[in-house]
């Protein structure tokens, strides 16, 4: 039942990635909750939180999928005044816009299809931008860090949550067999798509450490930038702000 092996490998051509999301898109939910054992809800609340919104704020939020990111900022008290989503899985966003609209808030979301390589957003025309487990998907992260760049006002501040390994080494090894060894298969079984989930291990272990994501986020421009890791180091919270004009 593991499906076939990556034949995702590392490519990821963005045709390639969003045929992926299409297909796993009715259970991509379902399969974030089981598999993170209801953490990665935790996981986007900690993000919401870092960007100390005070109200009335536009946010984008790249990679937004199915949209549980950007449905937990429209859900922020104060509220925030408008969220934009993108992502190029048509599938995903139509779960997303699904979950929108039942929960009445389709009327604070707009979620547009679009490359995050190329914001659908005016330069410093955001107060806030965040991404959850979606920039290791993308082709040329760089990219989509100097987007997020030029669409933030100065002061704006960048929140990112993404996977990593942790390095603590008793727990590095289960969870590098429950990573590798479990994940995959349930994944599998669940979705019905088995490439998908083994492509996931792949993914994060051919993303680059917090070292050098903070590193790329400097070279970007970024200042203030921070790397807490969360659950012992499976993800980390990155955060960011663009320089405020001196
Ligand atoms: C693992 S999902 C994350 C979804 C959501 N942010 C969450 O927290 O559950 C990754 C998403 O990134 C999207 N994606 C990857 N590369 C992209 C790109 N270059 N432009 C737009 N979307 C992209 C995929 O289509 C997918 O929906």
């Amino acid at each position: 039942m593991s499906g076939p092996p990556d034949t995702l490998g590392h490519d990821k051509a963005p045709q390639r990635i969003a045929a992926m999301f299409d297909a796993i898109a009715p259970r991509y939910d379902l399969l974030n909750h089981v598999l993170s054992a209801g953490l990665d809800l935790r996981w986007r609340a900690k993000a919401v939180r870092s960007l100390g919104l005070t109200g009335g704020e536009k946010i984008v939020d790249l990679c937004t999928g199915t949209g549980d990111l950007a449905l937990a900022l429209a859900r922020t008290r104060p509220r925030a005044g408008r969220v934009v989503g993108v992502d190029f899985s048509g599938g995903m966003l139509r779960v997303g816009r699904a979950k929108a609209c039942a929960r009445g808030l389709a009327d604070r979301i707009r979620l547009v299809r679009g490359d995050v390589t190329r914001l659908p957003l005016a330069d410093g025309s955001a107060d806030a931008a965040t991404v959850a487990f979606g920039i290791r998907n993308v082709q040329r992260p760089a990219d989509a860090f100097s987007e997020v760049f030029r669409v933030l006002r100065s002061g704006g501040r960048f929140a990112m949550l993404e996977f990593s390994t942790p390095s603590v080494p008793g727990l590095r090894g289960l969870y590098l067999w429950y990573f590798t060894r479990i994940l995959p298969r349930a994944g599998a079984l669940i979705s019905g798509h088995g490439s998908a989930y083994a492509y996931l291990p792949a993914s994060v272990e051919a993303f680059p450490d917090p070292g050098r994501v903070t590193s790329d986020l400097a070279a970007t421009g970024f200042s203030h930038i921070r790397a807490d890791p969360l659950a012992l180091g499976i993800v980390y919270l990155y955060s960011a702000r663009k320089p405020p004009r001196s």
